[in-house]
């Protein structure tokens, strides 16, 4: 039996699990009988979040690389299997009035793209005993299109757009899908020092639930690579890359990307 979709059964992790999007989620895994372990910052507050929703929690900073495999071994060993990660942990670098901060750009690409990185090396294994899963990775539009107010969110969470697709192919040969959500600005505790903004412009902006819908589509039938916007109006839509030319040869033709380059499912 496989359990790779949700339902009872199956066993999904959400890092960064105790904030709204993280909530949401568990909340909505929690009502199709999943089993949810909330991966976050060790507090009282957070351990009761997780208990409140019926979910485990696990302390993780995802900064630190030998955490995310000590969470993956606690979840397999305490639920005997491990079959989505939401990598979702994230903050936003926008508190600096400096032109740029190199301090505050440095602890986003930490968090918000190394923290994914680490994140998928130490459930990859996890992923592969349970027979395939899925990865998804809590991006956002900043990684789409340039956020001029936060360089450092936008060149994380491009980073990890770019990380998704370059990973899907190998992946998907293992039975493992990889999707981002890349979701505009969402009614959180991260919108909390511009939320006013919003309001006063009457700007519309994303619910948790909404956010969360889309990462269960993402989960239960994302495409490998798939970058889905998500947008109050618009819901949840695959971003179409537009690509980039292909190389020319001397006389003038199409060049191919030589065999040993390509993932074996592209050979
Ligand atoms: N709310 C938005 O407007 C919006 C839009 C696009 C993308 N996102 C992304 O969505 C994700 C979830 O954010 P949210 O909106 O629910 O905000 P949130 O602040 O409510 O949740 C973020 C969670 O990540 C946790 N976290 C932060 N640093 C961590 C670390 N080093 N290790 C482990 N956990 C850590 C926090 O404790 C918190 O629970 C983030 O990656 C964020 O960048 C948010």
């Amino acid at each position: 039996m496989t359990h790779t979709t949700p339902g009872p059964g199956s066993v999904a992790l959400i890092t960064g699990g105790t904030g709204g999007f993280g909530r949401a989620l568990a909340a909505r895994l929690r009502e199709g009988g999943v089993t949810v372990v909330l991966a976050d910052l060790d507090s009282e507050r957070n351990r009761s979040v997780a208990a409140d929703l019926g979910c485990g929690f696990a302390v993780l900073d995802v900064t630190d690389r030998a955490a995310n495999r000590a969470v993956v071994e606690q979840v397999e060993a305490e639920h005997g299997r491990l079959d989505a990660v939401f990598l979702n942990a994230g903050i936003a670098g926008f508190d600096s009035d400096e032109l740029l901060d190199v301090d505050g750009f440095l602890r986003v690409l930490d968090v918000d793209l190394l923290g994914v990185v680490y994140g998928t090396a130490a459930a990859l294994p996890a992923l592969q005993r349970a027979g395939g899963g899925a990865i998804v990775v809590t991006a956002s539009l900043a990684g789409l299109s340039p956020m001029a107010t936060d360089p450092g969110y936008s060149v994380a969470k491009g980073g990890a757009v770019a990380f998704v697709r370059s990973m899907a192919p190998r992946l998907a040969a293992e039975g493992i899908t990889v999707t981002a959500v890349c979701p505009g600005f969402a009614d959180t505790a991260i919108i909390d020092p511009i939320r006013a903004e919003f309001q006063k412009a009457g700007f519309p902006v994303l619910t948790a639930g909404e956010v969360a819908d889309a990462m269960l589509a993402a989960w239960a039938s994302g495409e490998p690579g798939a970058a889905y916007i998500v947008q109050p109006g618009i819901g949840a839509v695959p971003y179409r890359f537009k690509g980039v030319p292909s190389a020319r040869t001397a006389t003038g033709e199409t060049a191919v990307v030589p065999e040993a380059l390509r993932p074996p499912s592209m050979r």
